[in-house]
């Protein structure tokens, strides 16, 4: 490998819908969620060899760095010796990727380095391939069927995250309702206000027992609702929501006086589709 260093970005990962379809035997659930990614995420940066993990960040102190840690499991599975950076942006623990999108960001690295991708992503994690790809995309089986979408409008999101660290077996377990309708069909969405309308027709079945372990994140909803957000959800097995703002300085404001309730409150956009080369 020649010697050079390269940065990678990690965005965070927003589940806009997720219904949960059924169980496999082996306890994995299926799922069929609209996956989009946000400009705001954790960054990593490669460097030739040997094996290490480095992590700083404003939640780089909430992450251990051990053999269990993502990225170094991710750098293994590829077979690479390399030097590993990251911030740690995001929440951990949150349901916006994290620990998927950074494995995924090693790996789109060591791709651009020369390196294959290994066979089975999904050992990493459930969400790793769709965090690989990080475009909009619809998400069946248990993760591992990704069909991107075209582009989504854009969209001027709030991310709220209460302090409170969900497991996501935790809330996969709390869950009644196992076996629910597919999403609806996808249109290609001409703006914000029609996919907030497809939104209305769906759910994020995983937020009734996330609301159950941390009832926090009713408030949280209550609060982005009560900032004028068109539209609040809860992400992935949470806790994090997010909230669609009609401009930038209003989500830019509301995310300053959700920041005053103690909360992680950031305003971000979609990410823009990466750059080739
Ligand atoms: O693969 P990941 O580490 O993200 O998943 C954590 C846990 O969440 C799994 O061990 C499983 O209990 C649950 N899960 C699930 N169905 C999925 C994804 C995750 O039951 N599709």
């Amino acid at each position: 490998m020649s010697v050079t260093c390269l940065s990678e970005p990690a965005p965070a990962k927003l589940n806009l819908a997720l219904h949960v379809t059924g169980r496999r035997t082996d306890g994995y659930h299926l799922l069929d969620s609209l996956v989009c990614f946000t400009s705001l995420g954790d960054e990593l940066r490669l460097s030739p060899g040997p094996l290490s993990l480095s992590i700083d960040g404003p939640f780089g102190d909430g992450l251990a760095v051990d053999d269990d840690n993502l990225c170094l499991r991710a750098a293994r599975l590829a077979g690479a010796d390399i030097g590993i950076c990251l911030t740690k942006n995001l929440p951990v623990a949150s349901g916006i990727g994290g620990g998927s999108a950074d494995a995924a960001a090693v790996l789109r690295g060591l791709e651009r380095l020369g390196h294959a991708l290994p066979a089975d992503l999904q050992q990493l994690g459930a969400d790793v391939p769709v965090c690989l790809a990080s475009v909009p995309a619809r998400m069946q089986g248990i993760g591992e069927r990704i069909v991107p979408l075209p582009a989504l409008p854009p969209l001027h999101l709030v991310l709220v995250n209460p302090g409170v660290a969900l497991s996501t077996p935790q809330v996969f377990a709390a869950l009644e309702q196992r076996e629910n309708p597919a999403l609806p069909e996808i249109p290609d969405f001409a703006a914000a206000e029609a996919l907030i309308r497809w939104l209305r027709g769906t759910r994020n079945d995983l937020e009734a027992p996330a609301r159950h372990l941390a009832p926090v994140i009713g408030e949280v909803l209550a609060a982005l609702n009560a900032m004028g957000a068109g539209f609040a959800r809860m992400s992935g097995s949470g806790a994090t929501c997010f909230g669609i703002f009609d401009t930038a300085p209003r989500a830019a404001e509301s995310a300053e006086t959700l920041q005053r309730h103690g909360w992680w409150a950031m305003a971000t956009e979609l990410a823009q589709p990466p750059v080739p080369g």
